[in-house]
């Protein structure tokens, strides 16, 4: 049990349960107060008493028989503040920790729900760049954190693979493209087609006619239509899953845009008969109210949009995975798109609706200005991954020459730095990337963690094997912000998945390896005396543990050695 947990059982309020009590615990602003609070204005109807009396009166009953596990527990307005036995909190904390080690903070909460996360969900025959990299990481790394917390979850890859740029790519493939060249270039070969194509169809307007034509032999089931868009999706999809596979990412489903084409017809036939369908000059649209525009869903040419696919996929996923709550991990600049989205299917009266949720993040652009996304250059993603591998394996060569593996470590740093940048401020923030930021080993970094963590890790190899049985938790008084920490890892999981917000452990990471770097440079810790180095070891162990847990979910390696 953990130590709210025991509170939640210490307090016996008719008609309050035990898990409203627990979720009501909030952390103080200042662990000088308390190690954790319980505010009781929500009793004051059930109680007929002023919060301050229940306050006081509960601590009084509390203070009366204080449970070993705590130290005090004193009323103030309204609030009662708890602290944990730093002796108790420290044995507790630390013995989990060594337990549980890579399920430390794991729970069960989620089972028997599924969340479907819709994320990356990148586009065919265009460049996988730096605008997907938000998408990728924090979809990535909130699929790992509700899957720690015991949900079922799926991962899906809604591929933007129809559309009429495929009829022109089709066209620019004929007629300046060849095998070869777009074999070996990949996505960068198909795109330069495709930005040739929209130059010469400035000076020549029949070709986008003919791309139009090209589109619909794809539609219409064209032989040779449909083996050029087969291979321009197996190209840029081998190329992406050259990147997923350096972030550590997974999907369940690559169910992308073009699965739903035989899928929209009875959602417009719903619509149709519920008589939301209306015309609107030879188009159909659905009138979502006042404040936002029309959702336009056929065209007058009868060709369906981005919006009439998305309703399919809302359709087919509630059906096969029956989900508890489905994320769509996208940019704010479709913002508006999910809410008509959205809207349409409240106006059917699907009661699952509410249970569809836009999770909105930033722009990313990278402040080197020579590849700056706003000069209208593509940034690829796996080309800012290269970067900083390069610049991380600089660093290394300079930190560590004797490293053994060092371009493995590279490789880790590298893509962890970029990776923990773009996670590391709340995701609705614009962010400029920038290569010597994420890359310092001194901030509030990627490598500041890994480094702590391996710093950890070769402590402990030092020390060899030790008996925790033996440990003194009396002596880590000190330790008392780590330790606290270290024991609300749980929470913060569990936050950055309620706020679908992956910062909070990216933040938690920080601020553990922040505390173990003061308490290292004021306490001794191989040879300390008997009982207090057992204690500093566990805690070491620990800390080590915690970093490496929270880096995994974020989908960060955690080398032993920097
Ligand atoms: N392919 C789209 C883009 O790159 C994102 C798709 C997001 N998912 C969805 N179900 N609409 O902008």
């Amino acid at each position: 049990m953990t130590n709210n947990e025991k509170i939640a059982s210490l307090i016996h309020i008719d008609g309050v349960s035990k898990e409203e009590i627990l979720s009501l615990l909030t952390p103080p602003k200042d662990l000088a107060f308390a190690d954790v609070a319980l505010p009781c204005f929500r009793f004051a109807k059930a109680l007929r008493k002023s919060p301050v009396e229940i306050a006081s009166g509960l601590a009084d009953e509390i203070t009366s028989s204080l449970p070993s596990f705590l130290l005090s527990c004193t009323a103030l307005n309204g609030y009662l503040n708890f602290k944990f036995s730093r002796e108790d909190l420290a044995k507790t904390t630390l013995l989990s920790v060594l337990r549980d080690q890579e399920n430390y903070g794991r729970s069960d909460e989620g089972h028997g729900k599924t969340i479907c996360i819709d994320f990356s969900s990148v586009n065919i025959a265009k460049p996988f760049h730096i605008g997907h990299l938000s998408s990728t990481v924090i979809g990535g790394a909130l699929a790992r954190a509700f899957d720690f917390l015991g949900y079922n979850v799926v991962r899906i890859n809604h591929l933007g693979d129809w559309g009429t740029q495929f009829g022109k790519m089709i066209v620019a493939y004929k007629m300046w493209g060849n095998e070869e060249e777009v074999e070996k270039g990949g996505v960068k070969a198909l795109h330069k087609l495709y930005v040739k194509f929209h130059e010469e169809a400035e000076k020549d307007d029949s070709l986008n006619d003919l791309g139009r034509a090209y589109f619909k032999k794809i539609e219409d089931g064209d032989e040779e239509a449909l083996a050029l868009f087969e291979k321009f999706k197996t190209i840029s999809l081998a190329e992406a899953k050259r990147v997923y596979e350096r972030l550590g990412i997974e999907f369940d489903s690559y169910a992308g845009e073009s699965f739903y084409n035989d899928k929209m017809q009875p959602v417009l036939d719903k619509l149709e008969r519920a008589g939301l369908l209306v015309d609107s000059d030879g188009a159909k649209v659905v009138q979502v109210g006042e404040d936002m525009p029309p959702c336009l869903l056929v065209r007058s040419d009868g060709a369906t949009l981005y919006a009439t696919r998305d309703l399919a996929a809302a359709y087919y996923r509630k059906n096969t995975y029956d989900f508890y709550k489905c994320l769509y991990v996208v940019a704010y600049q479709q913002n508006l798109h999910f809410k008509q989205v959205f809207k349409v299917l409240e106006l059917l009266g699907e009661p699952w609706a509410k249970d569809l949720e836009h999770v909105a993040f930033g722009m990313v652009s990278l402040a080197d200005g020579t590849m700056s996304s706003r000069q209208g250059k593509v940034v690829y993603l796996e080309d800012v991954l290269n970067s900083a591998v390069q610049k991380a394996q600089k660093v290394i060569e300079e930190k560590s020459p004797n490293l053994e593996n060092k371009s493995e470590i590279a490789e880790q740093v590298g893509v962890g730095a970029v990776i923990f940048g773009a996670l590391f401020n709340s995701r609705i923030k614009d962010i400029t990337f920038s290569y010597d930021k994420v890359l310092n080993f001194d901030g509030e970094t990627c490598p500041y963690v890994q480094y702590t963590h391996a710093r950890a890790s070769s402590l402990l190899e030092k020390a060899g094997a030790f008996d925790a049985g033996k440990a003194d938790f009396t002596c880590l008084e000190n330790a008392h912000e780590l330790i606290t920490l270290i024991s609300s890892f749980k929470n913060a999981v569990k936050l950055a998945a309620e706020k679908r917000e992956p910062s909070v452990i990216t933040r938690h990471a920080v601020d553990i390896a922040e505390a173990f770097n003061k308490y290292y440079i004021d306490n001794r810790i191989l040879n300390a005396p008997d009982g207090e180095k057992e204690a500093r070891l566990a805690l070491t162990f620990a800390v080590r543990q915690v970093l490496k847990n929270a880096l995994t979910l974020l989908g960060i390696a955690a080398p032993e050695k920097m």
